[in-house]
C-alpha cells in the first residue's frame, strides 16, 4: 500500500468506522487494493518478495499493522467481525500470494529452459580432425590381412646395434650387402645388452632385426609381422628416400615348407591388390634366407599384359607385365645359431616388405617424396 495514505496506520475509531458494516467495507477496500498491486506486478521472485514483505511482513506488513490498529484497539462490539474480517483477509493474502509464486516459478523455469533450449537446425561447428597418412593406412591394411591368418604384431627399436642389424643375420663385417645398407651411425653409450662396442650404434636398415629380437624371446611357433620405419645412406629421388618404411614377416615352426611360403605371399598379394593379379617368384639373395627370392606381381595397370589401355607400352610396367614387389625367402638355418633354434628342428620363412613403394603402386603415385613433404593437397585425397 504505497503512494496512498494507508488506512491500516489508522484506528478504526480515527477512520470514523463504528459500525459492523464499515467494517466490513473497509476490509473490502484493503482487499482490493491488495488484488490490484497483485495484478499489476511482474511475475518473478523479485515482485513475490516485495509483496510478501509489503502485506505479511511481521514488522510492519499491512496484516500487522491491521492487527494493532484496527483489532487490538477495536470496540469491543466489533472485535468479532474485525477478527473474523482479519482471517479471512490473511487467508485471501497467503493463497492469493502463494499462487503469484508457483505462476513466477513456471514462468522462470520455462525462460530459462527457452534460454537453455538447443536449436538442432543451427549448423554445427566443424572441427577439422585430419585423417591418417597414406602410409599409416597401407600398414593398417596389410596388417589386417595378416592378422586375420594368425599373425601377430611385433615391435622393434630404430636405433639398432650392428650385431642385430647384420651379424645375428649372417651379414659379417665386411660382407658386401653392408654395400647396400650403408646407413647412419651414433655416438651413444655402450649398448646394456653388451653386443656393441661404446657409440656403435646405428639406425636400422631393414626391419630384420626383429626377426631375431623376437626369436630371442619367443620359442616356436612364431608368426610375426613387424611394421616400421627404416634408415639408409640412399639419394633421395622418385623411388629412394634416406627413411622410408618396411613390414617384416617371420613365419617359423617345426614343419613349414617352401609351400606354406608362396601360398602365404599369394594369399597377401590377392588380398592386396586383388584376386585378379598373379604372382611370380624369381631366385634372389639375401644372406639371411636359403633358397631367397624376388616376388613379382602380374602388373595390376595393365592386366600383365604390357600393353597400356589405349595400346602402346604400359607405362608402369614399362611393358615387362611384371612389377618386383618384395624379397623374401626360407630362413636361413645360420640364423637359427643366433638364436638358440635348432635347424634340424625347426623351418621357416621370411619376407621384407617395402611400403612407400607398394603404396606407390597401389596408388598411382609416381614420386615417393610426395609422402614426406606433408603437402595437404596431396594428403586430402587419401581420407
Ligand atoms: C631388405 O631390406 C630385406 N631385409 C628384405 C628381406 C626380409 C628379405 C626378409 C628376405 C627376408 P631390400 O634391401 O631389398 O631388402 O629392401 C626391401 C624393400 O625396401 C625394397 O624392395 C624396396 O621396396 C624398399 N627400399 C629399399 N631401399 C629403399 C629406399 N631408399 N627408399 C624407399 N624404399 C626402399
Amino acid at each position: 500500500m504505497t503512494n496512498v495514505e494507508n488506512p491500516a496506520e489508522k484506528t478504526l475509531a480515527e477512520l470514523g468506522v463504528t459500525e459492523p458494516s464499515g467494517v466490513a467495507a473497509k476490509f473490502a477496500e484493503v482487499r482490493v487494493r491488495f488484488d490490484a498491486q497483485l495484478s499489476a506486478a511482474v511475475p518473478g521472485e523479485t515482485s513475490y518478495t516485495v509483496l510478501k514483505n509489503a502485506w505479511l511482513g511481521r514488522k510492519s506488513g499491512v496484516l500487522t499493522l491491521i492487527t494493532e490498529n484496527w483489532l487490538r484497539s477495536a470496540a469491543p462490539s466489533l472485535k468479532p467481525v474485525v477478527g473474523q474480517s482479519l482471517n479471512e483477509l490473511k487467508r485471501h493474502l497467503e493463497e492469493s500470494l502463494e499462487k503469484f509464486r508457483l505462476a513466477a516459478d513456471k514462468t522462470s523455469e520455462e525462460s530459462a529452459l527457452s534460454r537453455e533450449r538447443v536449436d538442432l537446425s543451427l549448423p554445427g561447428v566443424v572441427h577439422p580432425v585430419g585423417s591418417r597418412h597414406l602410409i599409416r593406412q597401407v600398414f593398417q591394411e596389410i596388417e589386417d590381412i595378416f592378422v586375420s591368418i594368425g599373425f601377430s604384431v611385433a615391435e622393434g627399436p630404430e636405433i639398432e646395434t650392428p650385431y642385430y642389424n647384420f651379424e645375428a643375420l649372417n651379414i659379417p663385417e665386411h660382407h658386401p650387402v653392408r654395400d647396400d645398407m650403408d646407413t647412419f651411425y651414433i655416438d651413444l653409450p655402450p649398448s646394456p645388452e653388451k653386443k656393441s662396442a661404446p657409440g656403435q650404434f646405428l639406425l636400422r636398415t631393414h626391419t630384420s632385426p626383429v626377426q631375431i629380437r623376437t626369436m630371442e624371446k619367443r620359442q616356436p611357433p612364431v608368426r610375426v609381422i613387424v611394421p616400421g620405419k627404416v634408415y639408409r645412406r640412399d639419394n633421395p629421388d622418385a623411388t629412394h628416400s634416406f627413411m622410408f618404411h618396411q613390414i617384416e614377416g617371420l613365419a617359423v615352426d617345426t614343419d613349414i615348407t617352401f609351400c606354406d611360403f608362396t601360398g602365404t605371399i599369394e594369399y597377401f598379394v590377392k588380398q592386396f591388390f586383388g584376386s585378379g593379379v598373379t604372382t611370380r617368384f624369381r631366385p634372389s639373395y639375401f644372406p639371411f634366407t636359403e633358397p631367397s627370392v624376388e616376388f613379382d606381381v602380374s602388373c595390376p595397370f595393365c592386366g600383365g599384359s604390357g600393353t597400356a589401355a589405349g595400346g602402346g607400352t604400359c607405362s608402369k610396367c614399362k611393358g615387362a607385365a611384371w612389377i618386383e614387389l618384395f624379397g623374401a625367402g626360407m630362413v636361413d638355418p645360420a640364423v637359427y645359431g643366433f638364436v638358440n633354434y635348432d635347424p634340424k628342428k625347426v623351418s621357416g620363412f621370411a619376407f621384407g616388405i617395402g611400403i612407400d613403394r607398394l603404396a606407390m603402386l597401389k596408388y598411382a603415385i609416381d614420386d615417393i617424396q610426395v609422402f614426406f613433404q606433408n603437402d595437404v593437397r596431396f594428403l586430402r585425397q587419401f581420407p
